[in-house]
């Protein structure tokens, strides 16, 4: 089967976010493009040459290109955030006003709750939080939230990130 997902930014591509990329990058996912940042050139460098070949995927850094989370957010309808915890209220701060007003705004912060997120973006209407557990030896990826997005929202989003097995119901 073949997901097909909106413009997707992410914004913080180390180990967590990298490994959502690569899920992305599948066959099975459509994506309407791409744009990634980090921090550093060398990382986003990194980036551009592992994922040489895939069409519609650019990776920025912010060293080199200070408008690159503005690039990276317009037209995105799909914002992961994958800085540290403790850089994700100032990113969010940052980023409010250049969010299209539709962007599903997914952090992968551990320990930021949704509240603290939602006081800083009011007007993104959904905010939901990527975990990945390890349970009886497998790992699973499950989205969270308490303003949910749609049911198929939810199942686009979770069959195409990494392509990880459900969690057991
Ligand atoms: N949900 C889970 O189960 C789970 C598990 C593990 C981790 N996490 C979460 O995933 C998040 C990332 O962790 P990680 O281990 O992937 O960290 P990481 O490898 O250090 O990646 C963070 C990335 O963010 C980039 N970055 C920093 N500030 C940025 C900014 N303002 N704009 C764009 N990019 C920026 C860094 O770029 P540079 O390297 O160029 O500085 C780096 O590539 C954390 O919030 C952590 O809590 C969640």
């Amino acid at each position: 089967m073949t997901v097909s997902l909106p413009q997707i930014a992410i914004l913080g591509a180390g180990s967590m976010g990298g490994a959502i990329l690569s899920g992305l990058l599948s066959p099975e996912v459509r994506a309407d493009g791409i744009v990634v940042t980090n921090r550093t050139e060398a990382k986003a460098a990194g980036l551009r040459e592992s994922t040489a070949g895939h069409e519609g995927v650019v990776s920025l850094a912010l060293e080199s290109d200070p408008d690159a989370t503005a690039t990276a957010l317009r037209g995105a309808r799909i914002v992961l955030l994958g800085v540290k915890p403790a850089m994700v209220p100032d990113l969010l701060a940052g980023i409010r006003s250049l969010l299209e007003p539709d962007a599903l705004v997914v952090s992968l912060a551990a320990g930021v709750t949704i509240a603290t997120m939602e006081a800083l973006v009011p007007q993104v209407v959904e905010l939901l939080t990527w975990i990945v557990f390890e349970y009886a030896g497998q790992m699973f990826g499950a989205l969270i939230g308490d303003e949910p997005a749609t049911a198929d929202e939810r199942s686009a989003f979770e069959a195409a990130v990494a392509g990880q097995p459900r969690p057991p119901s």
